[in-house]
């Protein structure tokens, strides 16, 4: 068996309705025609877009839509936020859990990470659990480390079936909205590491069938290094995948 290969849009606080219905609507038919390899497409657009991109993909199963946060919590009194089960119930099957943006402006830990991610699995979504090292972390060497805490803090305590249903991003900080890309080598070096982690955590066959993505700046010039590394399964793009045409070559790239 072989891993599925990905490649996710992360739309973050960009487009506005309609917007991003014509965005939508320009990626799905340029991907279907253009992308001849098997490969999964996911975008992450804001909430609201959520219901109609899943209509104008349902039926497609190259594409999915997954949200970019969920709750911690079930339901209930928790003003402004939503339930893993209200974003299923719109149309995604996917969550991102742990983006750095949000454990930068948000707070968000490892032990919050775990929370969201038995949420999302109890109703039925697979979650991207997100990591990576700050620029200091990277240059004090403890890169390591730090991707080791970050996977114990929020998957150590699930089991290897749930572990099954998650896809991984490994985001560096610094390289995210900088222009900035790590390079294949030391991507595929912390994909590694990953891959043995969950070896070593679960079994070998988890490690071998998770899909580990690499996110931070990855442009159409770049995807096709990064993607030919052997632990690099497909990418998570922010800035280009708001454009159809980057984000299709980009798709063009990974297999
Ligand atoms: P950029 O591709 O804009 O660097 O963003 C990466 C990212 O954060 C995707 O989740």
């Amino acid at each position: 068996m072989k891993r599925t290969r990905i490649v996710a849009g992360n739309w973050k606080m960009n487009k506005d309705y309609e917007a991003g219905l014509s965005l939508a609507s320009e990626i799905f038919p340029m991907i279907e025609s253009e992308v001849q390899h098997d490969l999964l497409t996911i975008l992450f657009p804001p909430f609201v877009h959520i219901h109609a991109l899943a209509s104008l993909s349902a039926g497609k199963k190259a594409f999915a839509i997954g949200a970019q946060d969920c709750s911690a919590n079930v339901s209930g009194a928790f003003t402004g936020e939503l339930a893993a089960s209200m974003i299923k119930s719109a149309g995604a099957d996917y969550v991102l859990v742990g983006h750095s943006e949000r454990r930068q402006y948000h707070g968000e830990t490892d032990t919050l990470c775990y929370e969201k991610i038995k949420r999302a699995l109890e109703a039925g979504l697979r979650p991207i659990y997100c990591i990576g090292e700050l620029k200091e972390q990277r240059v004090a060497g403890i890169f390591e480390e730090v991707i080791v805490a970050q996977l114990e803090g929020a998957l150590a305590k699930l089991t290897a079936t749930e572990m099954a249903q998650l896809v991984l991003a490994y985001e560096p900080v610094w390289a995210i909205g900088t222009g900035l890309t790590a390079s294949p080598e030391q991507a595929q070096e912390v994909h590694a590491l990953i891959r043995s982690w969950l070896a070593k955590q679960f079994d070998i066959e988890t490690a071998q069938m998770t899909s580990i993505l690499y996110g931070g700046s990855v442009n159409a010039a770049n995807a096709k290094e990064l993607f030919g590394m052997p632990d690099i399964d497909g990418g998570l793009v922010g800035g280009a995948s708001l454009k159809s045409r980057d984000f299709t070559e980009i798709a063009k790239a990974n297999h």
